[in-house]
Formats: structure tokens, sequence, C-alpha cells
């Protein structure tokens, strides 16, 4: 079907660092709509061609040099317009009317590339201009709002112009091959669903450490913090996908159906019981790749006297039947050592040892640096006695595939939403239920303060986060 994108916020860094070099991936494999337009929007008064020299700029520097083929960055380019608007205006807005055709046969897609604070008027403005019918779709980006109420207030002022089934939430870890790795190895092999559970399981980790600072984002990370940016939306993800039953077909509804009844099972933490389940942390100055970080509270448009937690771990439990007693250790920070995201399954050791260094097998899944699923098994080691040894089976999904590119995670969620796909995509009552269980942690933090754990950027974390674990003889996955 034929449509046009709109990119709200269209001279910013989502939209130029992520969404057009996303989309020119999508033109150079001819996988967009034949005449799809691609029209930037942002009050800056700019002429199209000067949109397209700041578009160029951004995707060469983004895109590899093997990709960046020249004659498709011009086939591509005749795609982008621009439109300088103030997109908190009502009255702006008829100008839409004379550039869109918005019909049943062709679809218009919105994509609020802007602060969340204008997701509310956008909307609404949309639909009194009559540019929100059946045929159009709005994507949205994570944080949607930073508490249960003003999620629920962005979500029915969405809900008021656009029906679900037009509104796209992305988290963009969704958008991960090794995420979607997860269902395919937990629902397309038979091996592991009998030993995925409280039975054989002993903890889960679900760590996304970072080495990278708030860079050009302090106002905004100022007032959301590592709860709000990474683990309301990102990593509570992940655990629904390593948590969820088996959904009874992989379309949108059946998938997002199991992902909101483990969000509906996790363990409240609240009161007093966050200093026991909860860790925040700060980084303070500290070495990262060999130079000087400066404490988060020196970082660009950073308040000097901030308490944001720049690092938070959180022992998390799920009330159900399979998951009963086992910790979800999540964990996510910046300015630490490496940039590792992770899941490891870590299962209980054999039930009668007959070895005496033998240890409990551990499945890693990793999604970044490098993209891999590895199993560590027990082994004997060459020669006479029984000694044992941990032993990988170990696939490098990127040398598996290595035919085929590895997408980036916002072609595959453009692409879905130009084909009208929501599976990888947040529904409406599961960000609700996230922020259901956030908003007691956020305000268990208040009701009982503490500053957050300083930690030295370019370590592993604030001392706290590991005496979570350690406390019940476990270690983080080093
Ligand atoms: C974003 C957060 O959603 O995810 C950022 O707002 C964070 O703070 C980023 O750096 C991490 O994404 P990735 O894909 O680099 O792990």
């Amino acid at each position: 079907m034929p449509c046009d994108m709109l990119v709200f916020g269209g001279t910013g860094d989502l939209a130029l660092h992520k969404l057009l070099p996303a989309l020119y991936h999508l033109h150079r494999e001819n996988r967009l709509p034949k005449a799809m337009r691609i029209i930037g929007i942002s009050r800056k008064v700019l002429p199209r061609a000067s949109y397209i020299e700041l578009a160029e700029r951004h995707c060469r520097a983004q895109i590899e040099k093997k990709d960046f083929i020249e004659s498709s960055w011009l086939s591509f380019s005749q795609r982008l317009d621009y439109l300088a608007m103030d997109a908190a205006q009502a009255a702006d807005f008829s100008r839409l009317t004379s550039i869109l055709k918005c019909t049943p046969e062709h679809g218009c897609i919105y994509y609020l590339a802007t602060a969340p604070h204008l997701f509310e008027s956008i909307a609404a403005n949309l639909a009194l201009t009559g540019l929100a019918g059946a045929n159009t779709r709005i994507v949205i980006e994570k944080p949607i709002g930073h508490s249960l109420p003003s999620a629920l207030n962005i979500n029915a002022a969405i809900g008021a112009a656009f029906s679900e089934e037009q509104v796209f939430r992305i988290d963009h870890y969704l958008g991960k091959e090794t995420v979607q790795n997860l269902m395919a190895l937990r629902f397309a092999n038979a091996l592991f669903e009998p030993v995925w559970r409280a039975a054989h399981i002993d903890h889960v980790q679900i760590t996304v450490n970072e080495t990278i600072g708030v860079e050009n984002r302090g106002a905004y990370y100022d007032q959301a913090g590592a709860m709000r940016d990474m683990l309301q939306n990102h990593l509570l993800q992940l655990l629904c996908l390593v948590a969820m039953e088996a959904p009874v077909r992989f379309d949108a509804d059946a998938v997002r159906n199991e992902k909101v009844k483990i969000l509906q099972a996790l363990k409240p933490i609240s009161g007093l019981n966050v200093q026991d389940k909860t860790v925040r942390g700060q980084y303070v100055a500290g070495q990262t790749n060999g130079h000087t970080a400066p404490a988060y509270y020196f970082e660009k448009n950073v308040d000097n006297d901030s308490d944001t937690e720049t690092f938070v771990a959180i022992e998390a439990e799920i009330d159900n039947w399979r998951w009963a007693g086992v910790p979800f250790y999540l964990r996510t920070g910046k300015r630490l050592a490496t940039k590792t995201s992770e899941i490891v399954i870590q299962f209980k050791p054999v039930p009668h040892s007959l070895f005496s260094d033998s240890q409990a097998n551990l499945l890693v899944i990793r999604l970044q640096p490098e993209e891999r699923i590895s199993l560590e098994l027990m082994a004997k080691t060459p020669g006479k006695g029984m000694r044992l040894e941990p032993v990988k089976l170990d696939i490098n999904l990127a040398e598996a595939f290595q035919d085929s590119r590895r997408w980036k995670a916002y072609e595959r969620l453009l692409l879905d939403v130009i084909e009208n796909d929501s599976t990888l995509f947040m529904r409406r009552d599961e960000v609700e239920a996230a922020w259901q269980w956030v908003d007691p942690i956020l305000s268990g933090w208040q009701q009982h303060y503490q500053r957050p754990r300083p930690y030295p950027a370019g370590s592993n974390g604030p001392e706290q986060a590991h005496s979570l674990l350690e406390r019940h003889n476990r270690a983080w996955h080093a």
C-alpha cells in the first residue's frame, strides 16, 4: 500500500542518527513503497535542499562506507522533503493538508521523534485537521510518560485521536535480532521448554551496561534517570520475553497478551522494601576508554546537585506458577567498564553431584557488543582421572548467517510500521502495567530517601549492586 512518512522532530538526533539511516537501508534494498515520501518536520526554517544536505551528512557518518552507494543516496534523497512548522500550534497543521493525501488507498505514517510533552497536542491536532483517518498510523517513542498517571494521560490523548491498532509504541530493543532470537530459541526448540522454569533455573540476570555517559541529552536524562530511560521499558521487555508463556500464535495480540501477564505478575516492590531490593547509583569522575570522564553532575545541562540515578539494579520476582521463587536480577547503567547487553540463565546444579568440580549450566544470550548464544556445559578434561571444566557451545549469530547483512533495530521496526505489523511494539496495557510496577519503586525511593551510591566512571557499578547477589551466594556474570 502506498504511504508517506512524516517525521516530527525531523532535525533532531533520533531522526538524523537512527531513522533516516534506517530508511536509507530499506530504500537501498527496495523495501520501501515505491513512491513513499519522507517529510521531515521541525520549527527550523530550512529549504528542502539544506535538509537533504543535513540528512546526507548524518547518513554518511552513520552508514558503513560500503553500504553508502551514491546512486542509492541520490534516489533516496528524491523521497526527502521538509516542512517548517510548529507542532505545538494547531493552526500550523492545516498546512499539512495541502501536502498530504491520506485516503483509504494512500496511508500516512506520523513518526513523533519529538519531546514526549508534544505527543498529546500533535495527536489531537492531527485528528482535528482530519489527518487521523483509518489509513494513518502514529509512532511514538519510549519513555511513554514519566509515571503511571502521565502514561495514562498520553495513552488517553493518543487514544482519543487514533485507535489502538493505529498506534505503534517503539521500544527499539524489540527490533534487535538477538531479542527476536530469544523467541526463536525458546519457542522453536523443544530442548529448552522442559527446563525453562523454577524447578531448574536458579536465577536470571538481565544486564544492559553502557560505556557512554549522557552525551548531549543531559536535560532529558536528568529528569528521567536510568529507571525511566532504560529499566521501565528495555529491561522489562527483555524480562517479558524470557519469562512469558508460549503465545498461541506469532501475532501482535497473542505475543502481547503473554507479555502483559508477566508484567502483571511482577511482585510489587514498595516502601522500605526498595532499600532491600533495589540499588541506585550515580557515576563520579573516572576513566573510560583511556579518557577521564567527569562526574555525572558536571555533565552539560545536568543540575550540579542532581540526585538522578545513572545506574539501577533490582532483584525482581514473578509471582506465577512457572517462576515462583526465581529472582530476576536487572541492572543497567551509564559510564560502566564495558558495553554489554546480555541475558544470563543460571541453571541449578545437578541434584546429586558425582564430581567435586562440577558447576551448574549457564546459558548466555548476548545482544551487544556481538550477538551470540552460548551454553556452558561441563566436560571432562583430557587425560587420566575425572577433572571437569566448563566448555562452551557457542554460536556467533553474525558468523552463522554471514551472507546476510545484520539489520539495525530501527530498520526492522520501521518496516513493520510500514507493513502494519505491531507484534514488536508495546501495547497500551503493557506500558501501563510496566509503570504500575515501577511507580511504587520510584515513590519508595522518595519516601525512604538515600542519595544514589557513587561509582567511578569506567567501573562495574556501585558495590551495593554486587552485594544484592552476593548475599545469596550469587554473582553478576563477568
Ligand atoms: C535509549 C536510551 O533508549 O537506549 C539511551 O534512551 C541508551 O539512554 C540507548 O543509550 C541504548 O540503546 P542501545 O541500542 O545502544 O543499547
